[in-house]
């Protein structure tokens, strides 16, 4: 019913946006979270900065308006292609084991960000750690195996998420061209493997810290 009053390319065309969006969003936060092995005095100078930044509020709410703009409008989609047995998707580049497996784990692989995004906030945002104290939180959360395993799943996540999305999402939004269209896949390709990356690197040395210090 709503697919039939918005149309489908309609729906197609804001979940691709708002996913380019978020992608933004990943890079500029592990920009900042990358700092927290490597430069610990940096990252809390510049965590103490952002959250007296007069703009956070403000790009808090985008993000919160484009994360929920993604998930309900990709799930729409994804109702409306089983419906009518569109799964094209799902079996395009059979050869490539990795674009398949990109492909075919959107779904849960979203549900899975979904959760983590969820307790993510709770551990960190919700309270958030007093000024000076973000490592000192970071360092107690990642000292526990749990917390390891979650993060790390998240990175893997993320990582087949942008692999598949990123090319899906230009197709969506109609800029997919055959001229341009291994520049995008090889672009979005290494942004999955940074990103990914780098989540898992900051997790992993921000946890040997923690442990290095007994916490
Ligand atoms: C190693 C991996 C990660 C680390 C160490 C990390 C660390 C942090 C920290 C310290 C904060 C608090 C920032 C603040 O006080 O404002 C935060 C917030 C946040 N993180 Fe992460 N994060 C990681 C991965 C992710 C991933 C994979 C996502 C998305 C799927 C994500 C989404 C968010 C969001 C939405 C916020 C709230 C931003 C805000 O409202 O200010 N994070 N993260």
């Amino acid at each position: 019913m709503w697919a039939a009053f918005m149309g489908v390319d309609l729906f197609r065309a804001w979940s691709a946006a708002t996913g380019l969006l978020l992608v933004l969003f990943l890079m500029l936060h592990l920009g900042g979270v990358v700092m927290a092995p490597f430069a610990p005095a940096s990252f809390e100078i510049y965590a103490a900065a952002l959250h007296q930044s007069a703009w956070l509020p403000f790009a808090e709410f985008a993000f919160l308006a484009a994360a929920f703009i993604h998930l309900a409008l990709s799930l729409a989609k994804l109702i409306v292609n089983r419906r009518t047995g569109n799964r094209a998707a799902l079996v395009s580049r059979r050869g490539d084991r990795l674009a398949v497996l990109a492909a075919r784990s959107q779904a849960i692989g979203g549900l899975i960000l979904l959760g983590f995004l969820v307790v993510h906030l709770l551990q960190l945002r919700w309270p958030r750690p007093a000024a000076g104290e973000e490592l000192i939180a970071l360092r107690a959360l990642l000292a526990q195996p749990a917390n390891v395993a979650l993060y790390l799943l998240a990175a893997v996540a993320v990582s087949l998420h942008v692999f598949h999305g990123g090319e899906a999402a230009h197709r969506s939004l109609g800029l997919l061209d055959p001229v341009n269209g291994f520049r995008i896949r090889r672009v979005f390709r290494m942004l999955a493997l940074l990103l990914g990356g780098g989540f898992s690197v900051v997790a992993l040395l921000v946890s040997a810290s923690a442990l290095q210090m007994g916490q």
